[in-house]
């Protein structure tokens, strides 16, 4: 299967030298991304500025802004069977970008923010040719929260996780998360190293796209 993965963070400049950005480390979607790869799927993987090195035998898109990443998706979406939306996409970005360097001020000063586009809720929703595999990143009601996402951006399937603790999630190697399915029943992968993780999901998502993919043909 061709698979498109999307990691890491996006930078949203606010001048030359500044950007707004995350936490993210692209460590989840890298391991998903190798973990496809070793189950002999085609990948190609979109991903920010990450803090480590691509994995092999993936085609890496590099990307910065959550526009770029937004192109990239709606391009590559076009040849894929399945879409793993992991990337940690800004959801706000500076209302204007600064061509010089902001001055130091004395002073404090606001900052005008506006929302960037949802990337996930973009995409096609009737007679879609591909699965679509959502992230949800919670701190607080992570099952009401990744059901109204998996709904809302018209997802086939969301993988949920609590982005409070700190032994796991964001920046972690290990993560411990539940998949929100639109029919079945959810399914928890207990605390565990993100390339176990990864491996589960792409059987998971293997199962899950054929069965749909065959449906929808
Ligand atoms: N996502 C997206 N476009 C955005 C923001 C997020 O496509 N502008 C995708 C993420 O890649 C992820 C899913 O939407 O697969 C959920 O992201 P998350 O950060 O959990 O939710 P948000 O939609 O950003 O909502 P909130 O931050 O309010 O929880």
């Amino acid at each position: 299967m061709r698979f498109v993965v999307t990691a890491g963070p996006t930078r949203e400049p606010i001048d030359p030298v500044r950007f707004l950005s995350n936490r993210s480390s692209g460590k989840m979607g890298y391991a998903i991304a190798e973990a496809a790869v070793a189950a002999g799927h085609d990948v190609n993987l979109i991903s920010g500025p990450a803090s480590i090195p691509a994995p092999s035998g993936v085609k890496i898109i590099s990307i910065m802004t959550s526009d770029e990443l937004h192109d990239a998706v709606h391009r590559a979406v076009r040849d894929c069977d399945v879409l793993v939306m992991c990337a940690a996409v800004s959801d706000f970005k500076p209302a204007t970008v600064e061509r010089r360097k902001m001055p130091k001020r004395k002073t404090p000063f606001a900052l005008e923010l506006i929302p960037t586009r949802d990337i996930l809720a973009s995409l096609p929703r009737e007679n879609r040719k591909f699965f679509v595999v959502g992230f949800a990143a919670e701190t607080h009601e992570l099952e009401a929260s990744a059901r109204e996402k998996l709904l809302a951006k018209n997802c086939d399937m969301i993988v949920a996780n609590d982005v409070s603790r700190s032994d796991s999630g964001m920046e972690s190697d290990e993560n411990e998360v539940t998949i929100f399915f639109r029919e079945a029943a959810p399914k928890k992968i207990s605390r565990t190293s993100k390339k176990i993780i990864a491996r589960e999901l792409v059987k998971i998502i293997s199962k899950m796209s054929e069965k749909c993919l065959t449906k929808k043909s």
